[in-house]
């Protein structure tokens, strides 16, 4: 099969690759037809993790289902499914308390939790940036898609990962209607976790980044955008809240957060997030920060640690949550608001290539060019 795989740091390649293919009773296997680049492929992109030369990218799958193994009972030969990016297994002690994202039996490596396709630390599982993926415990893991799945597959795949890691981010900010919410961070996580604050009634949702592109889409929802190229995001929330700071924050960058001139200060968006949340406002962080970042520029970042105003957040009463999203916790609803035409969250995609195109689109999005905002890759077509 073709697939995109990862020789080292800015080089993906479109390659040929033994086939994806059941190996255990509870898999099933899915022919892609949908699969995103992600800002976390970015990460791996760039170098900045350890993800091993050779494996294949693509954790936000969608496509219909051609094989089941022996002890798959739900999931039937022609469904078409969106697959969460967590591995989960369904009956360990967190996937039963709904906390996917950190499975206990999925990840092989001793003292691990959590697993992932085609991501660096999440077990040895290849992505679905490529024809055929491979979906372990396929009954627990694969989310039927309703009849309106063809027309609306560019929806459908964001609930692999973006649209409920953006809702996550203001569930760990506990969001309610009528809070101000700051968003640092206008990539499609960003845009993502504004959408989310839009359908739960914030008041006020303020989107902090540099590129005008991306905050035109926030600005397209009814958000508020915050150049920070242009003016202190700090002095601009606390402006837009009368001096007392948001209600809630999300952090949507991660590790590689930078100023505007492009220098990486790993801490940068947290010590905002504390400065411009009120005093006991509540801040969620979905941007991904790593135990050990050896190409860091920051020296403490190297060991994963940061420079976190923990003074100001004590002082504050401020609290904080953060980590991967565990999908499944809301994948099934956001599948409803889009199955009844609330929402349409492929208002973030920019563009839509053929596997044969994606080491052009892997340079684009890493550059974060004028538009290319989110994009979608189409392996193959639904019947
Ligand atoms: N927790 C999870 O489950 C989960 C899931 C998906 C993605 N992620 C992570 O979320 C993060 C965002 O993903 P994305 O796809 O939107 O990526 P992205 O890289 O496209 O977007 C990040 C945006 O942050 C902006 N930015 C950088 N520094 C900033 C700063 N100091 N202040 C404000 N904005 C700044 C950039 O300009 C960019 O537009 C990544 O770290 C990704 O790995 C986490
Ligand atoms: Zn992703
Ligand atoms: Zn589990």
């Amino acid at each position: 099969m073709k697939a995109i795989v990862y020789n080292g740091p800015r080089q993906v390649n479109v390659e040929e690759v033994p086939d994806a293919r059941i190996e255990r009773p509870t898999d099933v296997l899915v022919r892609i037809t949908t699969t995103n680049i992600c800002g976390s492929d970015l990460h791996m992109y760039e170098g900045r993790t350890d993800f091993e030369t050779g494996r294949v990218l693509g954790h936000e799958n969608l496509g219909e289902v051609v094989e089941v193994g022996p002890a798959v009972d739900r999931v039937r030969v022609g469904d078409v499914v969106c697959i969460p990016f967590n591995i989960s297994c369904g009956f360990c002690a967190n996937c039963e308390k709904g906390l996917t994202a950190y499975c206990l039996t999925t990840n092989p490596e001793p003292g691990m939790a959590g697993a992932a396709y085609g991501f660096a630390d999440m077990g040895p599982y290849n992505g679905g940036q490529a024809e055929l993926l491979r979906v372990p415990y396929g009954d627990f893991n694969c989310l039927v898609l309703p009849d309106d799945a063809k027309e609306k597959q560019n929806d459908y795949v964001m609930l692999a990962d973006i649209w409920p890691t953006g809702w996550h981010a203001t569930q760990l900010a506990q969001v309610e209607a009528g809070d101000s919410v700051v968003i640092y961070g206008a990539g499609p996580v960003g845009l993502m976790a504004a959408y989310s604050a839009t359908f739960k009634s914030a008041s006020k949702v303020m989107v902090v980044d540099r590129h005008p592109d991306r905050l035109a889409k926030a600005e397209e929802i009814g958000a508020i955008a915050i150049d920070d190229s242009r003016t202190s995001p700090v002095d601009q929330v606390m402006e837009l809240t009368d001096g007392l700071g948001a209600d809630r924050g999300c952090e949507c960058v991660g590790y590689q957060a930078h100023d505007p001139q492009g220098h990486e200060h790993p801490n940068m968006t947290l010590n905002n997030l504390v400065k411009s949340v009120k005093f006991t406002g509540t801040i969620g962080v979905v941007g991904v920060f790593v135990p050990s970042d050896p190409g860091s520029p920051d020296d403490l970042f190297k060991q994963g640690e940061i420079a976190f105003d923990y003074g100001m957040f004590w002082f504050k009463g401020q609290k904080i949550g953060n980590g991967q999203c565990n999908v499944k916790h809301y994948n099934r609803q956001l599948r409803t608001l889009i199955h009844e035409g609330k929402a349409r969250p492929s208002w973030v995609v920019s563009h839509e290539l053929n596997l044969d195109d994606a080491p052009d689109g892997y340079e684009h999005f890493d550059r974060r060019d004028l538009g290319w905002t989110k994009v979608v890759l189409h392996p193959g077509e639904l019947s």
